[in-house]
């Protein structure tokens, strides 16, 4: 595991301007963690969060491939990263499976945010169908080689999200995040030599404190993305000291 492990909390479509309270509770307890505290916000609270960021990180959950255009309700890299953002999630499975974004479309977003000094969480993994077919593991490594198989031109870490785990009422196992982990640090490898190995791996998908300790004691596990963990103050609050229990 990486020296300072990596918290993303994703509020998904949730929280209007009063949950910045929660937010600045957040801010409070990471000014003392050992882990770096990233947040994923709604677009509209990304500016406001901004202004008061100073112990955690302020990301949007998606970005636009092109810069500018006719393209009703989506959001730049450039106005994400001129509203405070240092991040943006990208290929996340809510938008990805969701939306149908294909390879292309999701390293074009990741390009535009590189394009606008934004670093990368890139999230990647397979479905319960694909998983029980066998082709898990080929998923998450043509889906790693589409969207990070040009040159890495900004920050880039890997969340691998399980599509069967996001929203569910258990984690993948420790044991199941270290082999896809494998798979992923292995294509990085192959595609990017010693860059690849820089890459933080996160694991996402019903990490709360309970399982979080053995997900990120587990090989390769940088840290951990969290959704609805994210949302409760005291829930996020105790991810934090988890990861930083275990950085010290
Ligand atoms: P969850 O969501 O933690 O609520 O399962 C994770 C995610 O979608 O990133």
């Amino acid at each position: 595991m990486a020296a300072r492990p990596l918290i993303v909390g994703n509020w998904k479509m949730n929280g209007c301007r009063k949950k910045l309270a929660e937010l600045n509770a957040i801010e409070s307890h990471a000014a003392t963690a050992s882990a770096e505290v990233w947040m994923a916000l709604p677009a509209t609270l990304v500016g406001l969060a901004a202004i008061g960021a100073r112990n955690i990180t302020i990301g949007g959950q998606d970005v636009h491939f092109a810069d500018a255009g006719a393209y009703t309700g989506s959001i730049s890299a450039a106005m994400l990263r001129e509203a405070g953002a240092c991040f943006t999630l990208v290929g996340h499975s809510e938008r990805r499976v969701g939306h149908g974004e294909t390879g292309a479309v999701i390293r074009a977003k990741v390009d535009a945010a590189w394009r606008h000094g934004l670093d990368v969480v890139l999230c990647v993994g397979e479905t319960a169908e694909q998983r029980n077919a066998g082709t898990g593991k080929e998923t998450v490594a043509a889906q790693i080689r589409a969207a990070a198989g040009g040159p890495i031109a900004g920050g880039l870490a890997i969340a691998y999200e399980p599509v069967w785990c996001i929203g569910a009422p258990t984690a993948a196992t420790p044991e199941q995040v270290a082999a896809m982990h494998q798979v992923i640090r292995g294509t990085l490898g192959a595609l990017h030599g010693e860059a690849g190995v820089a890459v933080r791996l996160l694991y996402g998908g019903a990490v709360d404190p309970q399982s979080a300790p053995a997900i990120l004691l587990a090989a390769e596990v940088d840290g951990v993305l969290a959704g609805r963990a994210s949302l409760e103050v005291p829930a996020f609050c105790a991810l934090i000291n988890v990861a930083s229990e275990i950085a010290a």
